[in-house]
């Protein structure tokens, strides 16, 4: 009998069965009066689980699709711009910039490692003159698994450059890890449905400071599907400019009721749960997290090297054909050199000791020998039991 594979991945992620149920709904008009008020509903609570007082765009586009538009609206062609770069998706920032004639500049630091507070502040001193229009941030750096301490680098930024738009991606954060756009003073923050949303992929998210809504004013040439202006039109009248994807918007209604059901404490907390036993569990059986400090690791995915003699293809496909356990490879330079397990979103310490107790057999089939219940045990040493998903 097949059953169905668990998606330990980075994204997407596993759906809830309310949100499965939801998705497989009639066909619905997107202008008709029940759909505003699926809209009426997902609006504000889009607010609420952004932290902000302002509206929150609502794309019909992957993640980088809201990435392009947090650029496109505010930016012009030749304006200065610093990325902090550590990895394929902060990288991507600096990608996108290309295309749009930005004056780039990157502050890089190797892949599994964050950027520093000391570090940035640094360098903004030493380029005190620099009029950067923007500095571009990844929270949850999905490649590697790293935790880039936005909210303190937002606080060293505003120091020297309090004018510059703080960007950041926190595709994999939210929803995951603790995130304010107004209290950190962030000026755009952009996520996507398949991560901490619990929902497939097609669906980007934007929140916006009046900082960023004052540059997207000034904009010369801010494009015209991802526009601002017309999405801020839309939703005052709860709807979208153009046709969204009505089933993923369903879905995202239930998907906030949930969330907001758990509360936002309570999902960081089983996040950091997630991430404390699976790294736990991996250091026990002996493996190398690639990320090293705990308090820098992301709560939504864990990164680690396959043991000596051992591949990542190996593993992942003793994995996928014993258990249907599905882990991600590492991306582009990494790729082959790590593991990633991603523990986001619809996953608790079900999920997670599932997998850590896979990985052992399968490590012990491969001829890497594992002490019978290492992983587990120093998993299970670190939950809380507050947390009683099935009680
Ligand atoms: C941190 C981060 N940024 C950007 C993206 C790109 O998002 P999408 O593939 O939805 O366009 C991802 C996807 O995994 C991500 O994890």
């Amino acid at each position: 009998m097949k059953k169905a594979e668990l998606l330990m991945i980075p994204g997407p992620t596993p759906l809830p069965e309310a949100v499965r149920t939801v998705m497989s709904s009639p066909a619905v008009g997107h202008r008709s009066a029940e759909f505003k008020d699926v809209l009426k509903r997902v609006f504000p609570n889009l607010r609420w689980l952004f932290q902000s007082k302002n509206q929150v765009f609502l794309y019909t586009a992957s993640g980088t699709g809201a990435m392009e538009a947090a650029m496109s609206n505010t930016l012009n062609v030749g304006e200065r711009i610093l990325v902090l770069v550590n990895g394929v998706f902060s990288q991507r920032w600096a990608e996108i910039a290309k295309t749009l004639g930005l004056n780039i500049e990157t502050l890089d630091v190797p892949a599994g490692e964050f950027h520093t507070p000391e570090m940035l502040r640094e360098y903004l001193e030493a380029n005190q003159g620099t009029d950067y229009k923007a500095i571009l941030l990844t929270h949850s750096e999905t490649s590697t698994g790293v935790l880039n301490p936005i909210k303190e680098l937002t606080a060293v930024i505003r120091q020297s450059h309090p004018d510059a738009l703080v960007i950041a991606d926190t595709i994999t954060s939210l929803g995951a890890a603790e995130f304010a756009l107004d209290n950190w003073d962030i000026d755009i923050a952009v996520s996507g449905s398949q991560k901490g949303f619990m929902l497939p992929p097609g669906l980007s998210f934007l929140g916006l400071s009046d900082r960023a809504w004052k540059a997207h004013q000034t904009c010369k040439n801010p494009g015209y599907y991802f526009n601002f202006t017309r999405y801020q039109k839309a939703q005052l009248e709860n709807t979208t400019p153009y046709t969204p994807a009505t089933h993923l918007i369903l879905g995202l209604d239930i998907a906030l009721t949930l969330m907001m059901e758990e509360g936002l404490e309570n999902i960081v907390a089983r996040h950091a749960q997630n991430q404390a036993m699976t790294r736990a569990g991996l250091k026990a059986m002996g493996l190398e997290l690639f990320v090293k400090e705990d308090a820098y690791a992301s709560p939504s995915v864990t990164s680690f090297l396959p043991p000596d003699g051992l591949t990542v293809d190996a593993v992942r496909a003793g994995l996928k054909k014993r258990f249907g356990i599905i882990i991600a490879d590492g991306q582009k330079d990494l790729k082959g050199k790590i593991m990633r397990i991603g523990h986001l979103g619809h996953i608790s310490e079900r999920e997670v000791l599932a997998t850590l107790a896979a990985l052992e057999a399968v490590l012990n089939e491969l001829g890497h020998s594992v002490p019978a219940g290492a992983g587990i045990s120093a998993a299970m040493s670190v939950t809380r039991k507050a947390v009683a998903t099935h009680a």
